[in-house]
Protein backbone atom coordinates (compact mmCIF):
# COMPACT_ATOMS: atom_id res chain seq x y z
CA UNK A 1 0.00 0.00 0.00
CA UNK A 2 2.16 2.57 -1.57
CA UNK A 3 0.94 6.39 -0.93
CA UNK A 4 -0.09 7.49 -4.47
CA UNK A 5 1.45 10.69 -5.95
CA UNK A 6 -1.26 12.98 -4.77
CA UNK A 7 -1.03 11.81 -1.14
CA UNK A 8 3.08 13.42 -1.58
CA UNK A 9 2.14 17.13 -0.54
CA UNK A 10 6.27 18.10 0.16
CA UNK A 11 9.56 16.92 -0.76
CA UNK A 12 9.86 15.06 2.56
CA UNK A 13 6.91 12.89 1.16
CA UNK A 14 9.03 11.76 -1.34
CA UNK A 15 11.83 10.44 0.87
CA UNK A 16 9.18 8.41 2.97
CA UNK A 17 8.01 6.48 -0.08
CA UNK A 18 11.37 5.93 -1.41
CA UNK A 19 12.86 4.53 2.16
CA UNK A 20 10.20 1.94 2.22
CA UNK A 21 10.28 0.97 -1.57
CA UNK A 22 14.05 1.22 -2.82
CA UNK A 23 16.43 -1.85 -2.71
CA UNK A 24 18.55 -1.75 0.48
CA UNK A 25 21.48 -0.80 -1.18
CA UNK A 26 20.64 1.97 -3.40
CA UNK A 27 18.57 3.44 -0.51
CA UNK A 28 21.89 3.11 1.36
CA UNK A 29 23.78 4.57 -1.26
CA UNK A 30 21.69 7.60 -1.61
CA UNK A 31 20.99 8.39 1.91
CA UNK A 32 24.28 8.07 3.32
CA UNK A 33 26.33 10.65 4.91
CA UNK A 34 30.01 10.58 5.93
CA UNK A 35 30.65 9.28 9.45
CA UNK A 36 28.36 9.75 11.96
CA UNK A 37 26.03 11.73 9.43
CA UNK A 38 26.61 15.09 12.19
CA UNK A 39 27.09 17.46 8.62
CA UNK A 40 23.92 15.54 6.72
CA UNK A 41 21.55 16.34 9.57
CA UNK A 42 22.30 19.87 10.21
CA UNK A 43 22.43 20.56 6.52
CA UNK A 44 18.64 20.40 7.09
CA UNK A 45 18.63 21.79 10.02
CA UNK A 46 20.39 25.05 9.60
CA UNK A 47 17.71 26.26 7.87
CA UNK A 48 15.44 26.19 11.54
CA UNK A 49 17.98 28.78 12.86
CA UNK A 50 17.13 31.28 10.53
CA UNK A 51 13.56 33.37 10.89
CA UNK A 52 12.06 35.45 8.24
CA UNK A 53 10.97 39.07 9.07
CA UNK A 54 8.53 39.52 6.41
CA UNK A 55 7.29 42.45 4.88
CA UNK A 56 3.67 43.53 4.54
CA UNK A 57 1.48 45.27 2.36
CA UNK A 58 3.71 44.83 -0.88
CA UNK A 59 2.06 44.53 -3.80
CA UNK A 60 2.10 40.88 -4.28
CA UNK A 61 -0.51 40.00 -6.61
CA UNK A 62 1.87 38.70 -9.52
CA UNK A 63 5.26 36.86 -8.29
CA UNK A 64 7.74 35.97 -10.75
CA UNK A 65 10.49 33.54 -9.66
CA UNK A 66 12.31 33.49 -13.04
CA UNK A 67 16.07 34.51 -12.77
CA UNK A 68 19.51 34.00 -14.01
CA UNK A 69 22.26 31.77 -13.42
CA UNK A 70 25.89 31.66 -14.80
CA UNK A 71 23.91 33.71 -17.63
CA UNK A 72 21.07 31.96 -18.73
CA UNK A 73 17.78 32.43 -17.77
CA UNK A 74 15.87 29.98 -15.46
CA UNK A 75 12.42 29.40 -14.14
CA UNK A 76 13.15 29.49 -10.79
CA UNK A 77 16.23 29.61 -8.71
CA UNK A 78 16.68 26.16 -8.24
CA UNK A 79 18.73 23.33 -10.40
CA UNK A 80 18.92 19.76 -10.34
CA UNK A 81 22.35 19.34 -8.68
CA UNK A 82 25.14 16.43 -10.10
CA UNK A 83 24.46 12.72 -8.03
CA UNK A 84 25.87 10.01 -9.49
CA UNK A 85 24.37 6.25 -10.45
CA UNK A 86 20.98 7.45 -10.95
CA UNK A 87 20.02 3.61 -12.22
CA UNK A 88 20.07 2.45 -8.60
CA UNK A 89 17.19 4.21 -8.12
CA UNK A 90 15.18 3.75 -11.50
CA UNK A 91 15.93 1.57 -14.61
CA UNK A 92 16.42 4.77 -16.84
CA UNK A 93 18.41 6.49 -14.55
CA UNK A 94 19.55 10.52 -15.20
CA UNK A 95 17.49 10.84 -17.72
CA UNK A 96 14.21 10.97 -15.84
CA UNK A 97 15.86 14.35 -14.03
CA UNK A 98 16.88 15.34 -17.31
CA UNK A 99 12.82 14.92 -18.64
CA UNK A 100 11.61 16.55 -15.27
CA UNK A 101 13.65 19.56 -15.51
CA UNK A 102 12.96 19.92 -19.09
CA UNK A 103 9.25 20.45 -18.31
CA UNK A 104 9.89 23.02 -15.62
CA UNK A 105 12.85 25.00 -17.45
CA UNK A 106 14.60 24.03 -14.74
CA UNK A 107 18.76 23.27 -15.50
CA UNK A 108 20.47 19.86 -15.05
CA UNK A 109 23.76 19.36 -13.72
CA UNK A 110 25.08 16.13 -15.22
CA UNK A 111 27.29 13.93 -13.02
CA UNK A 112 30.35 12.57 -14.17
CA UNK A 113 29.34 9.19 -12.88
CA UNK A 114 26.04 9.30 -14.07
CA UNK A 115 24.40 5.80 -15.03
CA UNK A 116 24.11 6.80 -18.25
CA UNK A 117 26.23 7.66 -20.52
CA UNK A 118 26.87 11.66 -21.08
CA UNK A 119 25.64 11.70 -24.57
CA UNK A 120 22.31 10.23 -23.41
CA UNK A 121 21.56 12.60 -21.13
CA UNK A 122 22.83 15.40 -23.71
CA UNK A 123 20.05 13.69 -26.49
CA UNK A 124 17.32 13.71 -23.81
CA UNK A 125 16.98 17.16 -23.45
CA UNK A 126 14.59 19.44 -24.91
CA UNK A 127 15.86 22.14 -27.30
CA UNK A 128 16.51 24.99 -25.19
CA UNK A 129 17.04 23.27 -21.78
CA UNK A 130 20.42 24.32 -19.73
CA UNK A 131 22.65 21.41 -18.68
CA UNK A 132 25.76 22.19 -16.70
CA UNK A 133 28.52 19.57 -16.50
CA UNK A 134 29.98 18.26 -13.08
CA UNK A 135 33.92 17.18 -13.14
CA UNK A 136 36.35 14.82 -10.99
CA UNK A 137 39.03 15.65 -12.00
CA UNK A 138 41.13 12.44 -13.75
CA UNK A 139 44.20 11.57 -12.34
CA UNK A 140 45.18 11.19 -16.50
CA UNK A 141 44.60 15.06 -17.63
CA UNK A 142 43.85 14.09 -21.29
CA UNK A 143 40.88 11.90 -20.08
CA UNK A 144 39.61 15.10 -18.58
CA UNK A 145 40.12 17.31 -21.46
CA UNK A 146 38.63 15.44 -23.66
CA UNK A 147 35.19 15.50 -21.33
CA UNK A 148 35.32 18.67 -20.84
CA UNK A 149 35.98 19.66 -24.37
CA UNK A 150 32.99 17.28 -25.57
CA UNK A 151 30.51 18.51 -22.94
CA UNK A 152 31.36 21.74 -24.51
CA UNK A 153 30.57 20.93 -27.87
CA UNK A 154 27.24 19.35 -26.98
CA UNK A 155 25.94 22.48 -25.48
CA UNK A 156 27.20 22.45 -22.04
CA UNK A 157 27.28 25.94 -20.31
CA UNK A 158 28.77 25.32 -17.26
CA UNK A 159 31.56 23.17 -15.66
CA UNK A 160 31.15 22.22 -12.26
CA UNK A 161 34.95 21.18 -10.52
CA UNK A 162 34.03 19.36 -7.73
CA UNK A 163 36.61 20.47 -4.95
CA UNK A 164 35.94 18.20 -1.62
CA UNK A 165 36.63 15.46 -2.92
CA UNK A 166 40.32 14.64 -3.00
CA UNK A 167 39.23 11.10 -1.21
CA UNK A 168 35.35 9.61 -0.92
CA UNK A 169 34.16 10.10 2.03
CA UNK A 170 33.27 6.95 4.45
CA UNK A 171 29.61 6.68 4.05
CA UNK A 172 29.37 3.54 6.57
CA UNK A 173 25.83 2.87 5.89
CA UNK A 174 26.98 2.17 2.12
CA UNK A 175 29.96 0.44 3.20
CA UNK A 176 27.33 -2.07 5.40
CA UNK A 177 25.44 -2.57 2.60
CA UNK A 178 27.85 -3.77 0.68
CA UNK A 179 27.77 -2.67 -3.12
CA UNK A 180 26.07 -4.90 -5.71
CA UNK A 181 25.96 -4.27 -8.91
CA UNK A 182 22.31 -4.53 -9.37
CA UNK A 183 23.03 -4.40 -13.31
CA UNK A 184 23.96 -1.10 -13.30
CA UNK A 185 26.46 0.66 -14.97
CA UNK A 186 29.17 3.47 -14.03
CA UNK A 187 30.06 5.26 -17.22
CA UNK A 188 33.39 6.78 -15.54
CA UNK A 189 35.40 6.66 -18.30
CA UNK A 190 38.64 4.82 -16.79
CA UNK A 191 39.22 1.25 -16.96
CA UNK A 192 40.63 0.69 -13.56
CA UNK A 193 38.92 -2.31 -11.07
CA UNK A 194 36.67 -1.34 -9.15
CA UNK A 195 36.55 -2.47 -5.25
CA UNK A 196 33.32 -3.52 -4.36
CA UNK A 197 33.96 -4.23 -0.66
CA UNK A 198 33.91 -0.45 -0.31
CA UNK A 199 30.33 0.26 -0.82
CA UNK A 200 29.68 1.81 -4.25
CA UNK A 201 31.09 5.54 -3.79
CA UNK A 202 34.51 4.42 -2.78
CA UNK A 203 33.98 1.60 -5.89
CA UNK A 204 33.96 4.67 -8.70
CA UNK A 205 36.06 7.19 -7.38
CA UNK A 206 39.69 5.98 -7.67
CA UNK A 207 40.61 7.84 -10.95
CA UNK A 208 39.93 10.80 -9.19
CA UNK A 209 42.93 13.29 -8.64
CA UNK A 210 43.71 14.35 -4.90
CA UNK A 211 46.87 16.13 -6.31
CA UNK A 212 44.24 18.94 -7.40
CA UNK A 213 45.20 22.49 -6.63
CA UNK A 214 44.61 25.93 -7.13
CA UNK A 215 47.85 25.72 -10.01
CA UNK A 216 45.41 23.68 -12.19
CA UNK A 217 42.46 26.11 -12.22
CA UNK A 218 44.23 28.40 -15.33
CA UNK A 219 44.69 25.34 -16.81
CA UNK A 220 40.87 24.69 -16.84
CA UNK A 221 40.54 28.57 -17.88
CA UNK A 222 42.48 27.30 -21.36
CA UNK A 223 40.70 24.63 -22.30
CA UNK A 224 37.28 25.71 -22.25
CA UNK A 225 35.04 28.55 -22.85
CA UNK A 226 31.94 27.03 -20.79
CA UNK A 227 31.61 29.38 -17.00
CA UNK A 228 33.77 27.82 -14.35
CA UNK A 229 32.38 27.23 -10.67
CA UNK A 230 34.20 25.39 -8.25
CA UNK A 231 31.56 22.96 -6.40
CA UNK A 232 32.33 22.63 -2.54
CA UNK A 233 34.27 25.51 -1.18
CA UNK A 234 33.50 25.22 2.39
CA UNK A 235 35.55 28.59 3.65
CA UNK A 236 35.18 32.61 3.08
CA UNK A 237 39.10 32.99 2.35
CA UNK A 238 38.59 30.10 -0.43
CA UNK A 239 35.51 32.03 -1.84
CA UNK A 240 38.00 35.39 -2.37
CA UNK A 241 40.76 32.92 -3.92
CA UNK A 242 38.30 31.99 -6.38
CA UNK A 243 37.74 35.32 -7.41
CA UNK A 244 41.01 36.18 -7.52
CA UNK A 245 41.51 33.08 -9.75
CA UNK A 246 38.70 33.98 -11.96
CA UNK A 247 36.33 31.44 -11.85
CA UNK A 248 32.83 32.11 -12.65
CA UNK A 249 31.23 30.87 -9.42
CA UNK A 250 31.59 28.88 -6.56
CA UNK A 251 28.91 26.66 -4.37
CA UNK A 252 29.32 26.63 -0.71
CA UNK A 253 28.77 22.81 -0.26
CA UNK A 254 29.78 19.89 1.86
CA UNK A 255 28.81 16.79 -0.68
CA UNK A 256 25.03 16.76 1.05
CA UNK A 257 27.32 15.29 4.14
CA UNK A 258 28.75 12.61 2.46
CA UNK A 259 32.29 13.86 2.84
CA UNK A 260 33.86 15.78 5.69
CA UNK A 261 32.06 14.70 9.15
CA UNK A 262 31.01 18.23 10.80
CA UNK A 263 31.69 20.71 8.23
CA UNK A 264 29.54 23.23 8.26
CA UNK A 265 26.33 23.70 5.97
CA UNK A 266 26.30 25.79 2.75
CA UNK A 267 23.66 27.77 4.34
CA UNK A 268 25.77 29.05 7.71
CA UNK A 269 28.98 29.43 5.30
CA UNK A 270 26.86 31.81 2.91
CA UNK A 271 25.70 34.10 6.13
CA UNK A 272 29.57 34.25 7.16
CA UNK A 273 30.53 34.32 3.76
CA UNK A 274 28.43 37.32 2.38
CA UNK A 275 29.34 40.10 4.39
CA UNK A 276 33.27 39.75 4.37
CA UNK A 277 32.54 39.74 0.29
CA UNK A 278 30.31 42.70 0.25
CA UNK A 279 33.17 44.16 2.42
CA UNK A 280 35.61 43.70 0.12
CA UNK A 281 33.56 44.70 -2.96
CA UNK A 282 33.47 41.37 -4.77
CA UNK A 283 29.39 40.31 -4.00
CA UNK A 284 29.36 41.27 -7.50
CA UNK A 285 32.64 39.13 -8.81
CA UNK A 286 31.25 35.66 -8.63
CA UNK A 287 28.13 34.09 -8.95
CA UNK A 288 27.58 32.06 -5.22
CA UNK A 289 25.33 29.00 -4.96
CA UNK A 290 24.96 26.62 -2.71
CA UNK A 291 23.38 23.47 -2.01
CA UNK A 292 22.76 20.61 0.99
CA UNK A 293 19.60 20.03 3.09
CA UNK A 294 17.24 21.81 1.22
CA UNK A 295 13.62 20.50 0.91
CA UNK A 296 11.14 23.81 1.19
CA UNK A 297 11.12 26.64 -0.92
CA UNK A 298 11.42 28.96 2.10
CA UNK A 299 15.07 27.24 2.10
CA UNK A 300 15.53 28.55 -1.26
CA UNK A 301 14.52 32.00 -0.03
CA UNK A 302 16.01 32.16 2.88
CA UNK A 303 19.24 31.34 0.27
CA UNK A 304 18.54 33.87 -1.86
CA UNK A 305 17.86 36.62 0.41
CA UNK A 306 21.31 36.35 2.09
CA UNK A 307 22.55 36.46 -1.16
CA UNK A 308 22.58 33.07 -3.39
CA UNK A 309 22.75 33.75 -7.11
CA UNK A 310 20.86 29.98 -6.96
CA UNK A 311 20.71 26.39 -4.95
CA UNK A 312 21.24 23.13 -5.64
CA UNK A 313 18.95 20.49 -4.74
CA UNK A 314 20.17 16.51 -4.91
CA UNK A 315 18.54 13.59 -2.74
CA UNK A 316 14.71 14.89 -2.76
CA UNK A 317 14.50 14.41 -7.14
CA UNK A 318 16.09 11.45 -6.26
CA UNK A 319 13.76 9.90 -3.78
CA UNK A 320 10.72 10.76 -6.52
CA UNK A 321 12.05 9.72 -9.56
CA UNK A 322 12.65 6.17 -7.42
CA UNK A 323 8.97 5.94 -6.24
CA UNK A 324 7.29 6.94 -8.55
CA UNK A 325 9.83 7.57 -11.95
CA UNK A 326 9.25 10.77 -13.94
CA UNK A 327 5.35 11.49 -12.93
CA UNK A 328 7.10 11.56 -9.46
CA UNK A 329 9.85 14.06 -10.43
CA UNK A 330 7.62 16.95 -12.49
CA UNK A 331 5.37 16.55 -9.20
CA UNK A 332 8.26 17.18 -6.62
CA UNK A 333 9.11 20.74 -9.19
CA UNK A 334 5.82 21.21 -9.24
CA UNK A 335 5.25 21.24 -5.34
CA UNK A 336 8.66 23.62 -5.26
CA UNK A 337 7.42 25.98 -7.28
CA UNK A 338 3.55 25.84 -5.47
CA UNK A 339 5.94 26.50 -2.19
CA UNK A 340 8.12 29.42 -3.80
CA UNK A 341 4.99 31.22 -5.06
CA UNK A 342 3.45 31.12 -1.49
CA UNK A 343 6.71 32.04 0.17
CA UNK A 344 7.60 34.84 -2.23
CA UNK A 345 3.83 36.18 -1.53
CA UNK A 346 3.64 35.68 1.94
CA UNK A 347 7.41 37.36 2.38
CA UNK A 348 6.08 40.24 0.22
CA UNK A 349 8.80 40.06 -2.22
CA UNK A 350 6.87 39.83 -5.76
CA UNK A 351 10.23 39.31 -7.61
CA UNK A 352 13.97 37.61 -6.80
CA UNK A 353 15.12 40.88 -6.85
CA UNK A 354 12.72 42.08 -4.05
CA UNK A 355 14.29 39.27 -1.91
CA UNK A 356 16.81 40.82 0.92
CA UNK A 357 19.21 40.41 3.54
CA UNK A 358 16.73 42.02 6.09
CA UNK A 359 14.03 39.65 5.54
CA UNK A 360 15.71 37.02 7.19
CA UNK A 361 17.15 36.92 11.33
CA UNK A 362 20.19 35.28 11.24
CA UNK A 363 21.23 35.82 14.73
CA UNK A 364 20.72 32.12 15.85
CA UNK A 365 23.43 30.85 12.53
CA UNK A 366 25.86 29.39 14.52
CA UNK A 367 29.28 30.63 12.43
CA UNK A 368 30.00 34.00 12.34
C1 LIG B 1 25.96 13.33 -4.56
N1 LIG B 1 26.75 14.46 -4.76
C2 LIG B 1 27.68 14.46 -5.76
N2 LIG B 1 28.44 15.56 -6.00
C3 LIG B 1 29.35 15.58 -6.98
O1 LIG B 1 30.00 16.61 -7.17
N3 LIG B 1 29.55 14.48 -7.76
C4 LIG B 1 28.84 13.33 -7.58
O2 LIG B 1 29.04 12.35 -8.28
C5 LIG B 1 27.88 13.31 -6.54
N4 LIG B 1 27.15 12.18 -6.32
C6 LIG B 1 26.18 12.18 -5.36
C7 LIG B 1 25.39 11.05 -5.19
C8 LIG B 1 24.37 11.05 -4.25
C9 LIG B 1 23.53 9.84 -4.10
C10 LIG B 1 24.14 12.20 -3.46
C11 LIG B 1 23.02 12.23 -2.45
C12 LIG B 1 24.93 13.32 -3.61
C13 LIG B 1 26.54 15.68 -3.95
C14 LIG B 1 25.45 16.54 -4.57
O3 LIG B 1 25.87 17.14 -5.77
C15 LIG B 1 25.02 17.68 -3.64
O4 LIG B 1 26.13 18.37 -3.16
C16 LIG B 1 24.17 17.16 -2.47
O5 LIG B 1 23.39 16.07 -2.88
C17 LIG B 1 23.27 18.25 -1.95
O6 LIG B 1 22.58 17.83 -0.84
P1 LIG B 1 21.08 17.26 -0.84
O7 LIG B 1 20.23 18.17 -1.71
O8 LIG B 1 21.15 15.88 -1.34
O9 LIG B 1 20.72 17.36 0.60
Amino acid sequence: NKPTLDQCYNLLDFEAVAKRVMKKTAWAYYSSGADDEITLRDNHSAFHRIWFRPKVLVDVEKIDMSTTMLGTKTSIPFYVTATALGKLGHPEGEVVLTKGAAKHNIIQMIPTLASCSFDEICDAKSEHQIQWLQLYVNKNREITRKIVCHAENRGCKALFITVDAPQLGRREKDMRSKFEDNGSSVQNNNGDSMDRSQGAARAISSFIDPSLSWKDIPWFKSITKMKIVLKGVQRVEDVIKACEAGVDGVVLSNHGGRQLDTAPSGIEILAATMPILRERGLENKIEIFIDGGIRRASDIVKALCLGAKGVGIGRPFLYAMSAYGLPGVDRAMQLLKDEMEMNMRLIGAPTIADLEENMVDTRAVALH
